[in-house]
């Protein structure tokens, strides 16, 4: 179909779900055994209603926001993805473009299946080098580490993002019947596992042992803002403000690791008012992401305290189907979709926002 018939960002998965190799698909859509936390990471957000307020002058709405000191043109952001080109032969590199265009902050995956430093000159618009942040595996080969924090860091990167929540890869079903090829740009060992699928090929990549102590070291290397990605209770959001890093996601990889994590929504209401209880709220920034396919959900999350959320497969399928036009077409529609239902909820900037728009009822006390 012509872009303009896409009125949403549910209609980019059904077309890369007609267009995508069989392979591509699978390993961008599946999750964890059941995919329990996959589907909860949806219907959670469905259990949030709205107390909207009326008689408020909306005619101007202001959706522009603020991530680590960062201004961004809406509060959501490109989550890291690996091999995004399974889906489109310009890879991550579109999806840089059509981000920096839209001023839209992309992080990019350390398993990025284009070269990092392509990644970071896609970003480049009209000379002008927009907003990036660098995801961070942490590779049992330290020293690699070392570096690709230190070139982070030399390129511009405005953020480091440390995911956590993959000390091995989960089991996504669907993507182990499939082989791997090994020509997708990211060089793998002679001795990973090519026949079951992506995840299982790239899990040489991720070391287990890294720990809390180990935080320290890579907080020496950087004067990046440090975020740890991946997190998912309120004991290790509060350790982490500890650690004194700037922000923390709450994320459960988009249900691909641990199958019954909690949906981050819930999480994220029962993190805010523990955060404020220990005057630790300005202390760090808390982002959520996972299941997040509409306007309606970013507000969701921006009420309950988070500073910003994270969007993956939905910018994967959208570069997949139209490449850079695809990626900035979804940016356009969550911001009309965010201007619009902060209009009708009687909110005009992103910091007014609050719980008190919210009914929590059925995600609280369950
Ligand atoms: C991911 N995610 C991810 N996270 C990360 O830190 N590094 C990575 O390389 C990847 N790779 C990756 C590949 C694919 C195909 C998916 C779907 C996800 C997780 C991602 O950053 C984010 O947490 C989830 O995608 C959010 O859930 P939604 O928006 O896909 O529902």
């Amino acid at each position: 179909p012509h872009i303009s018939q896409v009125l949403n960002v549910h209609d980019f998965e059904t077309i890369a779900r007609e267009i995508l190799p069989p392979k591509a698909l699978a390993y961008y859509s599946s999750a964890a055994d059941d995919e329990v936390s996959l589907r909860e990471n949806h219907n959670a957000y469905h259990r949030i209603f709205f107390n909207p307020r009326i008689l408020v002058d909306v005619s101007e709405v202001d959706i522009s926001t603020s991530m680590l000191g960062q201004d961004t043109s809406a509060p959501f952001y490109i989550s890291a993805t690996a091999l995004a080109k399974l889906g489109h032969e310009d890879g991550e590199i579109s999806i840089a473009r059509g981000a920096g265009k839209e001023n839209i902050t992309q992080m990019i995956s350390t398993l990025a299946s284009c070269s990092f430093d392509d990644i970071v000159a896609g970003n480049v618009i009209n000379g002008e080098q927009k907003s990036q942040w660098y995801q961070l595996y942490v590779n049992s080969d330290r020293a690699l580490t070392e570096t690709q924090v230190k070139h982070a860091e030399a390129k511009g990167m405005k953020g480091l993002f440390i995911t956590v929540d993959a000390p091995s890869l989960g089991r996504r079903e669907r993507d182990m019947k499939m082989t791997f090829d090994a020509d997708v740009g990211v060089e793998l060992d002679e001795d990973n596992d090519t026949t079951q699928g992506a995840s299982k090929a790239l899990s040489s990549f991720i070391d287990p042992s890294f720990s809390w102590a180990d935080l320290k070291h890579i907080q020496s290397l950087t004067t990046l803002p440090i975020v740890i990605k991946g997190v998912q209770c309120k004991e290790d959001v509060i350790k982490a403000a500890e650690y004194g890093v700037q922000g923390v996601v709450l994320s459960n990889h988009g249900g691909r690791q641990l199958d019954f994590s909690r949906a981050p929504v819930e999480v994220l209401a029962e993190v805010m008012p523990v955060l404020k209880e220990k005057k630790l709220d300005d202390k760090i920034e808390v982002y959520v992401d996972g299941g997040i396919r509409r306007g309606t959900d970013i507000i969701k999350a921006l009420c309950l305290g988070a500073k910003g959320v994270g969007l993956g497969r939905v910018f994967l399928y959208a570069n997949s189907a139209y490449g850079e036009q695809g990626v900035r077409r979804a940016c356009q529609l969550l911001k009309d979709e965010v201007a619009m239902n902060m209009r009708l909820l009687g909110v005009t900037k992103i910091e007014d926002l609050n719980e008190s728009y919210l009914d929590t009822r059925s995600i609280m006390n369950r």
